[in-house]
């Protein structure tokens, strides 16, 4: 990038808020995923101006820029493949407004998720999508993947408490999409349509968000199974009892293991097992629990432990949140990488898909954990690979293609909560290949110059084992 260009953001941020360090742009060229590139430099705009100044010149000198919240996502979306700018949104981080008595809250695209729910707790609401990444990950980065967790099932994904954004277009234009109000029919819902962009479209510099009032009580059940596919049986039979509980975490052995392993959590040692959570008024928490029971009995389960009290169910939590971490100190050559990680199925379809699963990693030599929230039918897959290993990334590679062959087989979508960036992308591309047309064309009308996030979704090409952040070289 020309210094004469480098001078003229740096005049719009100001010094402290700049920097080219080759340090700074090796740690930006990172998100939590197996991906990596440089950037070439970084800023961290304090306001909706800073934004649309600087969109506005990189627009006019055809630079790539890439905004970013927590850089917490799995898959890419938050490596800038192509260099050039990367924003980090973290700064503009104010909880602007809390209205209760109107449901919403208006926040910065930085603020981060716990912050948020910290923020609204003494007022009993909450903004429920409860991302994994919740301490780290920022608002503004859920909107853009349509995060969302463990509460789905229930409370549903980001997408449904989007009620209006500011965001800023390609050329630097700042416009208002959505509103304020709980309804609007008001022409296209156009705030949706950046819900899922991943900084394709626009940098959203605010977001007007629907809040819920929080569970007066909740109850946890862990149940153990002895197959995979009898606590699969167990999600669907409870949903279709009807029975809709705020959660229902999914874990197979090869997780069960490495969590009692790191955190002594005390999960039973058992093929797989479903971490059920239900909440509500306590007289109908405590019904539920009676039928949850009654149904893991019914479909087969070898045990199951209840609790209501909130320690032993924090402690249940955090270990179902880190399997992730756990993961990764399973053996010593192995890391746990993402890679066919949040694919989401019809629950039916959660027995056959999960022993599916299985068989692909035997047939491809990969060791393969799986968990997820089972409840809505989102289901997570790590694999464990040795990184400096060609061999074991092209096996990594060939079993990810059949693991979305299957999903897309029954049904499915390739992602439900991380989003497509670089490792699902080609993937992505098979499952919407009616939409990608209709995609393409949105893209160009909003960034005809393709100066946002460039290289992603729509325009990936080739395989997903590239620009790794591993030293390993595949050919
Ligand atoms: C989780 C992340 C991986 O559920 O989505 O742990
Ligand atoms: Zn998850």
């Amino acid at each position: 990038m020309k210094q004469e260009l480098l001078a003229q953001i740096k005049e719009i941020v100001g010094e402290g808020s700049f920097s080219t360090k080759i340090a700074d742009l090796y740690v930006y060229g990172f998100d939590a995923s197996i991906h990596h590139r440089n950037a070439e430099v970084i800023v961290q705009p304090r306001s909706t101006e800073h934004v649309s100044r600087i969109l506005k010149l990189a627009n006019e000198n055809r630079i790539a820029v890439l905004a970013r919240g927590g850089g917490t996502g799995l898959c890419g979306s938050a490596v800038p493949l192509e260099g050039g700018i990367v924003m980090d949104m973290t700064r503009m981080n104010e909880i602007k407004e809390i209205r209760v008595e109107d449901l919403y809250c208006v926040v910065g695209p930085g603020v981060i998720y716990d912050k948020l729910n910290e923020a609204l707790a003494p007022k009993k609401f909450f903004f429920p999508p409860t991302p994994g990444s919740g301490e780290a990950c920022t608002i503004g980065g859920m909107v853009a993947t349509n995060a969302s967790g463990m509460r789905a099932i229930k409370y549903g994904a980001t997408r449904d408490y989007v009620l209006g954004l500011e965001v800023v277009l390609a050329n630097g234009e700042i416009t208002r999409v959505g509103t304020r109000t709980i309804k609007n029919s008001s022409g296209y819902q156009l705030e949706r349509l950046f819900v899922g962009s991943e900084g394709t479209l626009g940098v959203i510099t605010e977001v007007t968000l629907k809040i819920a009032p929080k569970p007066k009580k909740s109850a946890m059940a862990v149940a153990a199974f002895d197959s995979l596919e009898k606590a699969g049986k167990c999600v669907s039979a409870i949903i279709a009892k009807p029975l809709i509980p705020s959660a229902i975490e999914l874990m197979d052995k090869i997780c069960i293991k490495a969590v009692n392993k790191t955190m002594h959590v005390g999960f039973p040692d058992c093929e797989a097992l479903c971490l059920i959570e239900v909440d509500g008024e306590p007289k109908v928490v405590e019904d539920e629990v009676k039928e949850v029971h009654q149904i893991c009995k019914d479909v087969g389960a070898i045990s199951v432990e209840f609790s209501t009290d909130p320690k032993q169910m924090n402690a249940w939590t955090a270990g179902r949140k880190a399997v992730l971490p756990a993961l990764s100190r399973y053996g010593p050559e192995y890391v746990s990488v993402s890679l066919a990680d949040d694919m989401s199925v019809p629950i039916s379809r959660i027995p056959e898909t999960v022993v599916a699963f299985q068989r692909i990693a035997e047939r491809n030599n990969v060791i393969v954990g799986t968990y997820g929230h089972a409840a809505d039918g989102n289901l997570h897959t790590k694999m464990l690979l040795n990184p400096l290993s060609p061999e074991s990334w092209k096996n990594g590679e060939k079993a990810v293609a059949e693991i979305f062959d299957a999903v897309i087989e029954v049904g499915g979508t390739v992602t439900g909560e991380h989003g497509v960036g670089i490792s699902k992308a080609p993937y992505m591309q098979k499952e919407r290949s009616e939409a990608l047309r209709s995609m393409e064309i949105i893209k160009k009308a909003l960034d005809p110059n393709d100066i946002l996030n460039p290289g992603k979704l729509g325009e990936w090409k080739g395989s997903i084992i590239r620009h790794l952040r591993y030293p390993c070289r595949i050919d």
